[in-house]
């Protein structure tokens, strides 16, 4: 498959060092432009490029992981989604000390992210885990690491699945959006860092 990130930090490395590692074509974008990109790229080998955010948000599964308080300028450079996936790993972390979480109201993180990307098929994931918990190969001997995701489009969950799937993880549909979303979200979420294997 063709996957972007917008992101190129610990998570998008992360995720794109797994998804060239079963053959997917990965795209890697930041603020700053592909130029300052190309040794991520280069260690990521020959299915991982560079790219401008439209360049990586044109790709059919998209990852967005870039800090809270960047979502809506990264999400204002794509010009639009057309139903394409937009897989979330952010967390509404405060920018400035003291640390705590943004304040949404009613509304989860990945309805705010959801918002930001009118026409995207929005899937959260990966948000649960610590950056630790994501790089390593996920098949550990004990079992696969569990993998939570949430969303409210049956098709773009399932092509989410078969993807977290293929990379070794263990997908868990943790159910819609919100009451998914919530249950996941960082602040309380009772499957926010809860770090588990699957036997199989
Ligand atoms: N680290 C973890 O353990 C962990 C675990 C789960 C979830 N998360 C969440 O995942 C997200 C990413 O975290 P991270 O640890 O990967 O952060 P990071 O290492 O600081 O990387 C952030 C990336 O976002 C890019 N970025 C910032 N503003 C941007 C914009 N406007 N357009 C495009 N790219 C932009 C940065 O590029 P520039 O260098 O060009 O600014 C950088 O490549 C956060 O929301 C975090 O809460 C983190």
């Amino acid at each position: 498959m063709h996957i972007g990130t917008i992101g190129a930090g610990t998570i998008a490395r992360a995720v794109a060092a797994h998804l060239v590692a079963a053959g997917h074509r990965v795209v890697l974008s930041n603020s700053r432009g592909p130029e300052t990109l190309s040794d991520t790229v280069s260690r990521l080998g020959p299915l991982a490029t560079a790219g401008t955010v439209a360049e990586a948000a044109a790709a059919e599964m998209v990852f967005l992981a870039v800090p809270w308080q960047h979502v809506p300028a990264a999400l204002a450079a794509v010009p639009a989604w057309d139903g394409r996936i937009l897989v979330d790993t952010t967390n509404q972390l405060t920018a400035a000390p003291p640390a705590g979480y943004v304040d949404l109201g009613p509304d989860t993180g990945s309805e705010f992210v959801a918002r930001h990307a009118p026409g995207a098929r929005v899937v959260k994931a990966f948000n649960t885990l610590f950056a630790r918990y994501i790089a390593p190969d996920p098949r550990h001997a004990e079992g696969r690491q569990l993998l939570f995701y949430a969303g409210d489009d049956a098709a773009a969950k399932a092509t989410f699945r078969t993807v977290a799937d293929e990379i070794g993880f263990a997908p868990v549909d943790a159910g819609p959006l919100r009451e998914g979303g919530r249950l996941m979200q960082v602040g309380g979420g009772p499957l926010s860092a809860l770090h588990a294997l699957k036997q199989d």
